[in-house]
């Protein structure tokens, strides 16, 4: 942080900005809501001493130069970035357009699922893609995403070795910590646009009462904090390598099964209930080719669709 030790006047603050002291002194109020620290009243002059670590566009584009990913749009409070990049794609926005929030106040997840976002403390960002792919595979991209973000937590911490659990979760020590929503608009055989929504618990310190036993951050875990900023930046990097080499690369496909198997203990030889059909249970037995986890039961080898796998 520049200049952290320097006690400036709010009479020079509001000469430079060309309005009064009391203006000076709401301001400053406004920057103290927002988290910045700054210590000092107007008698005495105002003193910087820490900005937070907030996902603003003008920190975060000139980290992801090189990518696809701008325009970057941010939200101090949202009902859920998701919401905002479906109905901003279907208006148009680029792809690459990036919808991040420090709060989500309507927050979703999978199927009828809330995803918890407390104020500046965890990831909630969208991105607006317009592959062009058939529907069919975007299950394949949704894993990509979930790689994707795996790449980065060992890259920041090469001791943080998350599990990924078919399709979108990331765990570590059994509870989650990540959770990847993909949705699409399509035709039968185009995708128009699809938002991969992504919410990582990062330095989360507790969880309400319904999660504390299913759900950790990056915080809990390593028990070091993590920079938002810094995290933000190398995960849409890493989506972006991901993307571009599906797109691209022509075993691709292949190349993302076999490593999401690879980071998986769930993929192989796993003992799971499938809340699906009814719900049914049997061993996991592999990945086939669009990325649909299969399942072997007393009935017979079973695709998984689209439920909720659990450990059993
Ligand atoms: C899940 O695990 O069920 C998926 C959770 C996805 C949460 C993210 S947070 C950013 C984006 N906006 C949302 O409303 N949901 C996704």
């Amino acid at each position: 942080m520049d200049n952290a030790t320097v006690v400036a006047s709010g009479t020079k603050i509001a000469d430079e900005i060309g309005t009064g002291r009391s203006e000076v002194w709401r301001l400053i109020q406004q920057l103290r809501s927002l988290g910045v620290e700054v210590a000092g009243h107007p008698a005495t002059g105002y003193q910087l001493r820490a900005v937070p670590d907030l996902l603003l566009p003008d920190l975060l584009e000139p980290l992801v130069k090189g990518t696809i990913f701008r325009p970057i749009h941010h939200y101090y409070k949202i009902g859920s970035t998701n919401t905002a990049a479906m109905e901003a794609a279907a208006n148009g926005a680029p792809e690459g357009s990036v919808f991040l929030a420090e709060e989500q106040t309507a927050g979703r997840g999978r199927g009828a699922n809330a995803w918890h976002s407390a104020r500046s403390s965890g990831i909630y960002c969208s991105v607006v893609l317009r592959p062009n792919l058939p529907p069919s595979d975007a299950l394949i991209l949704s894993l990509a995403a979930g790689l994707g973000v795996h790449a980065v937590i060992q890259q920041l911490d090469a001791r943080v070795n998350p599990d990924l659990k078919w399709p979108n979760d990331l765990l570590l020590d059994g509870r989650k910590f990540c959770g990847i929503l993909t949705e699409m608009n399509a035709e039968a055989t185009r995708v128009r646009h699809l938002v991969i929504g992504i919410g990582i618990n990062v330095n989360q310190a507790r969880f309400p009462e319904e999660l504390r036993e299913v759900a950790t951050s990056l915080k809990a875990f390593s028990g070091t904090e993590w920079s938002r900023v810094e995290l933000a930046a190398a995960l849409l990097k890493s989506l972006h390598r991901e993307y571009r080499d599906l797109l691209e690369k022509p075993n691709a496909n292949e190349s993302i099964l076999r490593r999401f198997a690879e980071h998986s203990s769930y993929v192989r030889k796993r003992k799971v209930r499938v809340e699906e059909n009814g719900g049914f249970e049997g061993v996991t037995e592999g990945l086939d080719a669009r990325g649909f986890l299969q399942v072997r039961t007393a009935q017979g080898l079973r695709t998984v669709l689209s439920g909720t796998v659990r450990a059993i």
